[in-house]
């Protein structure tokens, strides 16, 4: 799909299908489009979408509720544009045309998350349908709206085309994107916006003391990985680790998952491949911030050669975990990042990981868990993420926890004692293998839930979401 951003009115454009956002109560049209609009049920709220066919420049009108004015902000234009994509995908219009909605209170933030809603609401995973008609893609989208936004626009763009390229690596099920893979879509990308990337193998993970990542990877054919990439500007303002899970596939491992948990575990490297959609925006949107992207990825598999309950693993930084459970594999491989990240001495490191499914019980599907030492952070992030539509809720570091995760016979089990408060006791976990002396702050975005979702919500699709790409792009433009 081509998109374009023009500022002609869209009278003087032609196409299959004009995309226009009406507030409720039918404000600003006609007596005559109020009349059929209302024949058809349509009164303008959001989420509603109406098709009406046109015998002037386009074959077909796609109206779509904006809701209440008053209550208009920047996810119900990304909603409502996105109603609008599907909608004209639906019709198989080819031309689709989009006039900018909301930007009379909005300005140009309607523009941005119009471009977003576009973007996201067009996407879905078909490379693998054979049938044609499964396969239907618009030709050309153009948005007509003022001149000044076409920046703005612009931006939204990048932002949504990140998580897209996100989306398509998570939705990639698990024989097909192995960490080997994983490694190399981390190396073309950074071959194509000149990133440096490194990639360890098994010596490499040996020298490095990366026991965490050594150990989930042994019960698999599948060799581990960790991957490096960076990004240094001239002049960088600051200096950020971002980290995040890849399990290609989580099997569970010798604690094996049931058939109804094992379903989806595709969607185990989400974390990892949000990390590649912000390196893809950052190198579109060159912020002068350096950034350092870290993927530890294996596959958590039960092999003859798997790791087993009671094993003891003694990281770099000296702290043993003894092995309760070998599907709590998260914590085990993202602990060797941060050992490695907090050595860079950045001044933020960002996690994100499809953590634990009790942050899922926590908070719902549609909410990820922020966890950080740092109040600022949070309310950063918090504020961002309201914004973004990307929900984010702060969960709470809870020092009377700690217990829970103290080893028997060594300094730390990697599952709490109890199952109450999974989500804290794994952040918990995470906390250990974060050297505050180099790294002033920390977060740990618990991703499970929204990262894949089974079912369409909002602009997303059933699969992966992309989430929480735009969030952190738009905190390292913020500290740009
Ligand atoms: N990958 C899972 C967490 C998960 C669950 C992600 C649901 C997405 C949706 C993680 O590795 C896991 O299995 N966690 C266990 C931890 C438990 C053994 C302490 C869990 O949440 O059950
Ligand atoms: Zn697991
Ligand atoms: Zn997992």
């Amino acid at each position: 799909m081509k998109i374009t951003y023009t500022h002609e009115l869209p009278a003087n454009k032609k196409g299959d299908a004009l995309v226009i956002g009406v507030y409720e109560g039918l404000k600003n049209l006609t007596k005559e489009e109020v009349t059929q609009l209302k024949s058809l049920n349509f009164s303008g709220k959001l989420g509603e979408v109406v098709t009406v066919p046109s015998t002037e420049n386009f074959k077909t009108l796609i109206y779509v509720g904006l809701g209440k004015k008053t209550e208009l902000k920047t996810d119900v234009v990304r909603l409502a544009a996105a109603k609008g994509i599907k909608s004209a995908k639906r019709i198989k219009a080819k031309k689709v045309v989009f006039e900018l909605f909301g930007a009379d209170k909005l300005k140009e933030k309607a523009a941005k998350a119009l471009a977003e809603g576009i973007v996201l609401g067009n996407y879905s995973f078909n490379k693998y349908k054979s049938k044609e008609e499964e396969k239907f893609e618009l030709e050309k989208v153009t948005v007509a709206g003022e001149k000044e936004y076409k920046k703005d626009f612009e931006s939204g763009y990048v932002l949504a085309e990140a998580a897209n390229f996100t989306r398509d690596i998570v939705n990639e099920p698990g024989n097909v994107v192995t960490p080997e893979k994983l490694a190399e879509i981390a190396k073309e990308l950074s071959e194509k916006y000149g990133f440096k990337c490194k990639v360890f193998k098994e010596k490499e993970l040996e020298k490095n003391k990366m026991f965490g990542i050594l150990t989930v990877g042994k019960g698999s054919k599948n060799p581990p990985r960790f991957i490096h990439i960076t990004y240094k500007p001239k002049n960088p303002k600051k200096k950020i680790a971002i980290v995040g899970k890849g399990v290609t596939f989580d099997s569970g491992g010798l604690n094996i998952k049931p058939e109804q948990f094992m379903k989806t575990m595709k969607s185990d490297k989400a974390g990892a491949c949000a990390v590649l959609g912000i390196m893809k925006a950052v190198g579109e949107l060159k912020p002068d911030v350096e950034i350092h992207a870290l993927i530890p990825t294996v596959e958590n598999m039960p092999g003859g050669k798997a790791y087993r309950p009671d094993d003891i693993i003694v990281y770099k930084n000296g702290k043993s975990v003894e092995i309760h459970s070998t599907d709590a594999e998260g914590r085990l491989i993202l602990a060797d990042a941060l050992i490695y990240g907090s050595e860079l001495e950045p001044d933020v490191m960002i996690d994100m990981a499809t953590l634990t499914g009790a942050c899922v019980v926590a908070l719902g599907h549609y909410t990820s868990g922020l966890f950080t030492n740092d109040d600022k952070l949070a309310n950063t992030f918090l504020k961002l993420s309201a914004e973004t539509g990307e929900k984010m809720w702060r969960m709470p570091l809870d020092e009377d926890l700690k217990e829970d995760i103290k080893g028997a016979y060594s300094d730390l089990q990697n599952v709490g004692k109890t199952r109450y408060g999974g989500a804290i006791t794994a952040a918990l976990f995470l906390q250990n293998f974060v050297d505050f002396e180099k790294v002033k702050s920390w977060a740990h975005i618990d991703i499970a839930g929204p990262a894949f979702l089974n079912k369409e919500w909002k602009y997303y699709s059933p699969g992966a979401t992309g989430q929480p790409v735009r969030t952190v792009v738009e905190y390292i433009v913020l500290e740009n």
